[in-house]
């Protein structure tokens, strides 16, 4: 049997930084563990652009089709906001996660317990957290029709429309239930059925799937803006929340930061089974390129590390491997290396991007 595939898309900014150490982690899986994946690597984003004049070319297209599955480093900067927005960086994220009909977006939150003083709230608050986030990822306001900037007299109008099907609500709520399952069986749904029809529905979807299908799961309805207070307020009281893609856009940062900081968090995007019975699934960080620290060593590689260790989990069913990793990252952190963004003001020297990489990869040699 030939190798799993993947493709790597390191993109922008930190992207290509973070994304080298990711590539030390999977070559250790493969020398050590006999996890050996074919790799390929291509451009997405900004770098895209100035390469091919688009953020994504067809060919990387066709190639994330066929792949088992793609890791996403970053995308954006700076230098590319003037572009016109049909060719921004951006773009060529939001086409991957389309055109592979990514929709449920898992975005856990943990707190590391090194890390429960570093958070912004009080530790009390955040030691011990572990949510997920399931966001809806391919529909929504995101990409609703009509959209566009246009003028009506003399002045122009910006249009964005929130559209949801009933199918596309259903099969997000059913993501959410199957999680709610292997946790702690608690899905807790937003939106805004107080203002929005589209929020209507999907209270309606998620009550009747979780009627029909998964009953033994106990649901919660919540107004998104209420969700931002009570996440701040006592996440804790959170196991699984599903939300639309924008409520879920805002709300996985504010719990990312919970954790302390958005260099921490990993993300799996996830679609219909493929003919090989593995899910169409593209992993990324939650964080963005963070152009102001790109190319000095300073970025933190944990969240694209963990976002391997999802890929080992939900693509090729190595949960023991993947917990492996993350216990190595804990471990690290446990030793108190620690990267500037997990830095307070207590004037401790940083370690590198790649010295966090070299931690990690000892602490896996001792996990054998
Ligand atoms: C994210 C990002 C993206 C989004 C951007 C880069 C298009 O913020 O993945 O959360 O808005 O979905
Ligand atoms: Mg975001």
């Amino acid at each position: 049997m030939s190798n799993p595939s993947l493709l790597i898309l390191p993109g922008d900014g930190i992207g290509p930084e973070v994304m080298a150490e990711v590539r030390r982690v999977i070559d250790w899986f493969g020398d050590k563990r006999g996890l050996k994946f074919d790799v390929s690597e291509d451009l997405v984003g900004g770098c895209a652009y100035d390469a091919h004049g688009t953020p994504l070319t067809d060919e990387t297209m066709a190639k994330a089709q066929e792949v088992d599955a793609v890791l996403l480093g970053a995308v954006g900067g700076p230098k590319y906001d003037k572009l016109d927005f049909s060719v921004k960086p951006e773009r060529g994220l939001l086409r991957l996660r389309k055109e592979m009909d990514l929709y449920a977006n898992l975005r856990p939150a943990q707190c590391f317990d090194a890390l429960a003083d570093f958070s912004s709230l009080k530790k009390d608050v955040v030691a011990g957290l572990d949510i997920m986030i399931i966001r809806e990822l391919t529909s929504g306001v995101y990409f609703g029709e009509p959209r566009g900037i246009i003028k009506e007299g003399n002045e122009r109008v910006g249009i964005n429309t929130q559209r949801y099907t009933e199918s596309e609500i259903a099969r997000v709520a059913r993501s959410a239930f199957e999680m709610a399952r292997k946790r702690n069986n608690k899905v807790c749904s937003m939106e805004k059925a107080n203002v929005m029809e589209s929020g209507i529905l999907w209270r309606d979807v998620v009550q009747e799937i979780h009627d029909a299908e998964y009953p033994d799961v106990e649901l919660s309805h919540m107004y998104a803006d209420a969700g931002a207070m009570q996440l701040t307020r006592w996440p804790k009281q959170f196991d699984v929340i599903v939300t639309d893609n924008l409520f879920g856009d805002l709300l996985s940062d504010l719990a990312a930061m919970l954790t302390g900081s958005l260099g921490m968090l990993p993300s799996a995007s996830l679609g219909a089974p493929m003919a090989n019975g593995r899910p169409k699934a593209l992993y990324e960080p939650v964080h963005g390129s963070a152009p102001d620290i790109a190319g000095q060593g300073k970025a933190n590689p944990i969240a694209c590390i963990l976002s391997f260790a999802m890929a080992l989990r939900y693509s090729f069913d190595k949960g023991d491997e993947a917990t492996r990793l993350e216990q190595a990252i804990e471990a690290v952190l446990a030793k108190g290396y620690r990267t500037a963004d997990l830095l307070g003001e207590e004037g401790k020297q940083p370690v590198s991007t790649s010295e966090m990489g070299t931690a990690i990869l000892e602490a896996l040699d001792e996990s054998l």
